[in-house]
């Protein structure tokens, strides 16, 4: 691909980066109205394609977008679009929004979502030298919504909360910055999750404190316990946050890297620990195993018989204004937002 554009993929045809173009009457530009997916391709495996795959899928069940295409379809255009790019190593930015509508944001006014793919040679998010020297973070003064106000599980569209955040820890010259939820206690960071170790254990928040559910959290959890050590779902005060043996981050655009200091207070001796630098470890080893994604050099994937059931195809008569779906007995989502508007 070297010196030339890479081919970004919308709605089912490949366009020069250049030439890549929406509409601005996209409801995801005008009201931050879709989901996107951060994936990586390592060493021409896509990790976990299907774990993102099926959290996207949750999220446009959640936001009520039907998509013409079945997951099997999707992880295809995203491994035709890395192989017409000639990618092996690359970072894959999946967005689908609502598509174009009118100016309002009535949902019922955009008939086509667009299905975009974006793949390119990217770095991790600090730097391979930041998983031997370790991060620093302050704490965000916004907070992380409410569960059942606008849900942070959902990947969605709008991260102006994480960027507003963000320009704290520039501000403040940290690299990172750590969310707290509505209660005070730890969340995340404002683009990757958040673990720390006491005593040999490993400990990191639940979806109760407004995370998203990390594939890399969900990867780096199982590893953990690969190795032998406990796993820990549970709140995490600042206190503890900052008073642990060691607190690292985790999210595909960065992988995992270890956090040093927390809002000026070094963790431990400010220095990666051992188990933090096992776990890196480890994850650099499972990222080079072709059995933990797609490879794109095999066969594409297939339907498994649960996909068959869960199709988007077969929810695509889904009324965006109606509560439940189409033919079979699968209960819609107004009732996660019932409590939220009763109020
Ligand atoms: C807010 C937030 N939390 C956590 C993560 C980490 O998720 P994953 O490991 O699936 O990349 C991300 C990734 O983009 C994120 O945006």
């Amino acid at each position: 691909m070297a010196g030339k554009e890479p081919f970004v993929y919308i709605d089912g045809e490949y366009h020069p980066k250049g030439e890549a173009k929406i509409s601005v009457y996209d409801h995801g530009l005008l009201y931050g109205d879709g989901v996107f997916e951060g994936i990586r391709a390592y060493n021409g495996t896509v990790f976990r394609l299907r774990e993102h795959i099926e959290r996207l899928f949750e999220g446009l069940r959640v936001i009520r977008v039907n998509i013409p295409l079945t997951k099997e379809q999707v992880m295809n255009a995203i491994v035709d679009t890395l192989r017409r790019n000639n990618l092996t190593d690359a970072y894959i930015r999946l967005v689908i929004t609502r598509g174009r509508g009118n100016l309002g944001l009535d949902p019922r006014s955009c008939p086509k979502p667009s299905i975009i793919i974006m793949t390119e040679p990217v770095l991790p998010a600090h730097g391979k030298e930041a998983r031997e020297r370790g991060v620093t973070a302050v704490i965000s003064s916004l907070r992380r919504d409410m569960v059942d106000g606008t849900s942070h599980e959902v990947k969605s569209l709008n991260y102006i909360q994480s960027v507003l955040s963000k320009f704290q820890a520039i501000d403040s010259g940290a690299d990172e910055v750590v969310m707290l939820d509505h209660r005070g206690m730890v969340s995340e960071f404002h683009g990757s999750n958040l673990f720390i170790v006491k005593q040999g254990i490993i400990h990191t928040p639940t979806s109760a404190a407004g995370i998203l559910h990390g594939v890399t959290r969900a990867r780096v959890m199982k590893l953990a316990e690969e190795l032998g050590y406990e796993v820990r779902e549970r709140d995490i005060t600042p206190y503890e946050l900052m008073t642990a043996d060691e607190a690292f981050l985790t999210g595909t655009m960065a992988e995992v890297v270890p956090v040093v200091k927390i809002h000026g207070v070094a963790i431990a001796e400010g220095k990666p620990g051992p188990v933090t630098k096992e776990i890196i470890r480890g994850f650099q080893r499972i990222i080079q195993d072709p059995t933990e994604g797609q490879s794109l050099s095999l066969p594409r994937p297939e339907p498994t018989k649960r996909d068959r059931l869960n199709t988007s195809s077969e929810h695509s008569m889904r009324n965006p204004a109606s509560d439940s779906c189409c033919s079979c007995s699968l209960p819609g989502t107004a009732y996660l937002w019932v409590s939220y508007f009763s109020r």
